[in-house]
Formats: structure tokens, sequence, C-alpha cells
């Protein structure tokens, strides 16, 4: 399936790939526990990238839910299922939500993006190669849960970025995606955001905290990102469907948005030779095969 699909995208009917100016870094945004605040991570922190000069690409993955469409106030205009029944091109669903970010709708249609067909992968590839704006960054908010949909795009993602929130629910969940993303999917490093906190001294505890369960039990390296402080002003910007980066831009939540932002545009660059989007396809595709798609 890897070589067939790959083959697909290099034939002469579908465009070969553009040379990357350099590698696209994919975060895929995830926690377990519904309601952590993944979405509101996801786009805060796209915005502020986008404001640093990055370009930015948004993979809505949540398929059960309109998500960040809402979150935005924009209407998506087609989703990725359009794009491969060759309805719409990739350039005409992506919803521009600020200079430099764009929102690619997968939620409702697309209703397996870890199970396509061959010819489904190739679409996408050739999609992403020829789209008009190189992109730097693709976030992923990933849907609450740990579905092989869900492990998959971490999988698939250079970087995992786990939000948890000061409750024990939180908590367990977030230790269990990392758990079985380090035991089960070989991801050996995790980033963690506490979302919601009273306190950076709270945060930091917290993290401190699962850090100590997570030497002892896993052989994964955990990085502490930040966090981002409950804040009403946030949940003002959602009731406007203008992300508190844009809406509340000196508020205490939007102050944090900007340090984390800052924080992974200095994160290293990746260092694999594919450097373009199709990276994040291919690498899915050939993990998808190897674990079984279905597994
Ligand atoms: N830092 C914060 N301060 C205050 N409220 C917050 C904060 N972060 C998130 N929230 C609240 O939590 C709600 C859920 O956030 P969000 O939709 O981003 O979570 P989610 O993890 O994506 O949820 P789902 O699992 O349903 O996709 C928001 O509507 C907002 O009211
Ligand atoms: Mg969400």
């Amino acid at each position: 399936m890897v070589s067939s699909a790959i083959a697909l995208a290099t034939t002469e009917n579908v465009q070969q790939p553009r040379p990357a100016s350099k590698p696209v870094q994919v975060m895929a945004v995830t926690g377990g526990k519904g309601g952590v605040g993944k979405s509101n991570v996801a786009i805060n922190i796209a915005l502020e990238l986008g404001r640093l000069g990055q370009s930015v690409l948004v993979l809505d993955a949540d398929l059960s839910l309109a998500n960040i469409d809402v979150l935005c106030g924009v209407k998506s205009r087609g989703t990725l299922e359009d794009v491969f029944d060759a309805r719409a091109t990739l350039d005409d669903i992506l919803v521009k939500v600020d200079s430099n970010v764009w929102l690619l709708p997968a939620n409702s249609g697309a209703s397996n993006l870890t199970s396509l067909t061959d010819a489904q992968y190739g679409g996408l590839i050739q999609g992403f190669s020829s789209l008009q704006n190189p992109i730097d960054t693709m976030i992923i908010d990933t849907p609450a849960g740990i579905s092989n949909q869900v492990t998959a795009f971490c999988r698939a993602a250079r970087e995992v970025l786990v939000i948890v929130c000061d409750e024990p629910t939180s908590i367990t969940d977030a230790y269990a995606v990392i758990k079985v993303l380090n035991t089960e999917h070989r991801v050996k490093h995790v980033n963690i955001l506490v979302n919601k906190s009273n306190s950076s001294q709270q945060a930091s505890d917290l993290f401190e905290k699962i850090l100590r369960v997570a030497d002892k039990n896993l052989d994964v390296v955990l990085r502490y990102l930040g966090s981002v402080p409950s804040d009403e002003h946030l949940q003002l910007g959602v009731c406007k469907q203008n992300p508190v980066v844009l809406s509340y831009p000196g508020s205490r939540s939007a102050l944090a948005f900007q340090k984390l932002a800052k924080k992974i545009q200095g994160w290293p660059e990746p260092k694999q030779p594919l450097g373009h989007v199709e990276f994040f396809v291919e690498r899915l595709i050939s993990q998808s095969t190897c674990a079984g798609v279905s597994e």
C-alpha cells in the first residue's frame, strides 16, 4: 500500500511535489478527556504562529462535530471528502481564518482519514503539493478519546501536544494517552500543556506529578511546554466566535498563547529530508500500514 500510494503520487498524471523551502512542523493536539481545551489551544497557537510570520494549516480532525470553524465564526465550503471525491480542490475547501492561517475541515464526510484508499491518499498528496502557500506548521486538532484515529494522527505528527487540566479525570486520561502512545505506538517524546490553570506554580507542579509517574513506568521523554490560565476572556471569545488572541489580545490567556507560540517557533526544525506536508500523509500511510489500519 505504501509503495502504490507513493507511486500514484509520482506518476505522470499526478504532479510532482514542489521542493520544500523548509520542513513542515506537524503537531497533533490531544488530551484524552473532552473539553480540556484542545481546539482552543490549537487555533490560538496557530493564530499566534501566524502573527510570527509562519504559514499555518489547522487540520480539524474532529470528525464528529463542527468544531474550529464554529470557534472562528467561519463557514467551511467543503471538507476533505469533497477533495477525495474530486468535487473540490484542496484550495477550494481551505478557509482563511487570519493572514497566514488556514483551516482544513475534515469534520463531516471523511469518515476515517486513517483508512483512505491509495487513490485518495495520492490526491491528498498532490493537493498539498500544489497549495499556493507552502506551509510551515500544520496543527492537527484531534477529537476527545483515544481512538485508533487519534493515535494514528499522533503517530504521524512530529510533535504531540497533550493538554491536561488539574482535575483527576483529565490527569488520568492524559496519562492514559501518553501511555498508549508510548507503549503501543512507539511515541518517544510528548509535550505537555496545562490548561485552565490557577497559577503557573500549580501548572508546573501538575507537570512534575505526571513526569514522576511517567519516569517510573514509561520510556518516554516529557517536555513541559507551559500553561494557559483559566480565563473568562477565552470563554467570551468562544461565545463571540472570535478566538481570544484576536478578541482579547491583552488578556492573560492570549499572552500565554503568545509565549507558547514563541516557544514552538523556537523548536528545532524537523531533520527528515522529506520536507513538505506530504511527509505527514506518507508517514500516516506507512505507519498505518505497519501497525494495521484497523488495529
Ligand atoms: N484557558 C481557559 N480558560 C477558561 N475556559 C477555557 C479555557 N480553555 C478552554 N476553556 C473552556 O472549555 C471549553 C472547551 O474548550 P475546547 O472546545 O477547546 O475543548 P476541547 O478539548 O477541544 O473539547 P472537545 O473534546 O469537545 O473537542 C471552551 O468552550 C471554554 O469555555
Ligand atoms: Mg475540540
